[in-house]
């Protein structure tokens, strides 16, 4: 199995537009401990030919062209992209399929709540039902995948998208098929994708246990950060994902499971992880996690 960190940063990306924040301007500035990030998604192929991407972010059309692997290969029109994995609703996990317009056939594969949303905004249209194909995918019911690969969504704690949210106080976490889990598997390797994640419950580390690999909700290293920082309102908790650090945080959580390798990835450009030379990146190395970054490359 290959996959490819198409992108490590959180909904915004590092830079995000409108950040005068010291890290961004880090990132703008070309400084080698903070290099650029674009927003989360990874692609998988079991055989090297046929891919599958986990999300499909706004800065699709840059991280396709930044990757050999998903280019056009035959006749004049055409590519190695045979379907995208939704996880959610937000905008930096489904945005990204506008870009795959041109009546190129993929299948979109998602749970019937995310078909339901893409199915109420006409923006939507332009992948042409008659090319694109949108796959309903029941939690805990795995598809077959082209290149020997099976996918199955089952549900993590999380929040409805944004753009959805009734009131401006803190959201119901739900555990449905509103944010899942997105779990891709082959004959020998298990691959867990769970960019947005509120809380780690005992059937969710039942999941996790065993996976020879887990790219998890790095959001935020502190709670409160946004606040502290001065450049936002809301806690983790409240944006439906849980923290990096503290005796509640996620490195906490999962350090007791058994996991093959750990990387973070939907990494908010307020996260001192971003930095390669912040002790908090050295903390979440030690603990045996490793930072995405655009283009890194595993296989398993
Ligand atoms: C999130 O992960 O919390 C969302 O992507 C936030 C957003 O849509 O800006
Ligand atoms: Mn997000």
């Amino acid at each position: 199995m290959k996959i490819i960190v198409l992108g490590a940063a959180a909904g915004g990306g590092f830079p995000q537009w409108n950040s005068n924040a010291p890290a961004c301007n880090r990132a703008r500035a070309d400084d080698f401990a903070a290099p650029s990030r674009t927003q989360a998604s990874i692609a998988i192929s079991g055989n090297g030919q046929d891919w599958y991407l986990l999300n499909a972010s706004p800065d699709l059309r840059q991280q396709i062209n930044q990757t050999p692997e998903l280019h056009p290969r035959s006749g004049l029109r055409s590519t190695p992209i045979r379907g995208v994995v939704l996880t959610g609703g937000d905008v930096d996990v489904i945005a990204g399929l506008l870009t795959l317009r041109e009546r190129e056939p993929f299948s979109v594969f998602a749970s019937r709540r995310i078909l339901d949303i893409l199915d109420a905004n006409p923006i939507f249209e332009v992948l042409a039902r008659d090319v694109v194909e949108r796959r309903q995918v029941g939690l805990g019911e795995p598809v077959e995948l082209a290149g020997g690969l099976r996918v199955e969504l089952f549900a993590v704690p999380g929040k409805v998208p944004l753009y959805l949210e009734q009131g401006s106080g803190m959201q119901p976490v739900l555990a449905d098929e509103t944010t899942v889990a997105a779990m891709i598997s082959d004959s020998v390797s298990r691959v867990l994708f769970i960019p947005g994640c509120a809380a780690i419950t005992p059937d969710l580390a039942d999941r996790i246990s065993g996976a020879d690999a887990l790219f998890f909700d790095g959001t935020l290293w502190r709670d409160d950060e946004m606040i502290a920082a001065g450049i936002g309102t809301k806690t983790g908790h409240r944006m439906g994902h849980m923290s990096l650090s503290g005796p509640d945080g996620t490195i906490a959580a999962l350090a007791p499971l058994s996991i093959g390798q750990r990387f973070l990835l939907h990494i908010n450009n307020s996260n001192p992880v971003l930095l390669a030379d912040s002790p908090e990146r050295a903390e979440a190395e030690a603990a045996g996690w490793t930072v995405c970054h655009d283009g890194m490359r595993i296989t398993l």
